[in-house]
């Protein structure tokens, strides 16, 4: 597929089968995170893979009960590092979670594209999560996802429509 057809394509997958994912799949998905760009090249990050049911469910909880996440056969946890980031993208903010969203979607895509179900996963407890992975105090967990075949199709959401969305020349 084109990159705008796995872009079109992608869902949020909210029902896993419990199949595993092979391990060259999982290189690939990986490795698309891995290439993605970051302010500086500074790569303030590391993922997390997690396989063990026991910890998955551990994650599930951290996320206010989100249970779906443990049925896949994986879940990534994306960390990063603020102080090894750039402090000022914009002259105003750290760039951490900024080349973290990148290198997350990176990872998302490759994932649909090799057939594999993901859900960003944003409500979470910090605290808890770094707990069941042993995340260091200074290193912040951004998101979750789980990896794994889908046990659905959902429809596609509803988008701004492109009017809405961009202005050309000023912003209007
Ligand atoms: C920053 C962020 C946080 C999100 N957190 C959650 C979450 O905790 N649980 C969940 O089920 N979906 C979560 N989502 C998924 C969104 O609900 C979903 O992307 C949106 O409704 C559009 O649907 P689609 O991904 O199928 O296109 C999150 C998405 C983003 C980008």
């Amino acid at each position: 597929m084109s990159v705008l057809e796995v872009i079109r394509e992608r869902r949020s997958v909210r029902r896993y089968k419990g199949d595993p994912v092979p391990e060259e799949t999982l290189a690939r998905v990986l490795e698309a995170a891995r290439l993605a760009p970051s302010a500086k090249n500074l790569q303030p990050w590391r993922l997390v893979v997690v396989r063990d049911q026991a910890t998955k469910i551990g994650l599930a909880k951290a996320a206010f009960g989100q249970t779906f996440m443990s049925e896949a056969d994986i879940v990534v946890a994306v960390c990063g590092f603020p102080e090894r980031a750039y402090p000022r993208q914009g002259s105003y903010m750290n760039s951490w979670p900024i080349d973290l969203a990148i290198a997350f979607e990176h990872l998302i895509l490759q994932a649909s594209e090799e057939g594999l179900g993901t859900c960003w996963i944003g409500a979470f407890d910090e605290t808890a999560v770094k707990a069941v992975l042993g995340v260091p105090a200074e290193v912040r967990v951004m998101a979750m996802t789980p990896l794994g075949w889908p046990a659905e199709s959902p429809a596609p959401r509803g988008r701004k429509a492109m009017e809405e969305f961009v202005s050309y020349d000023r912003y209007r």
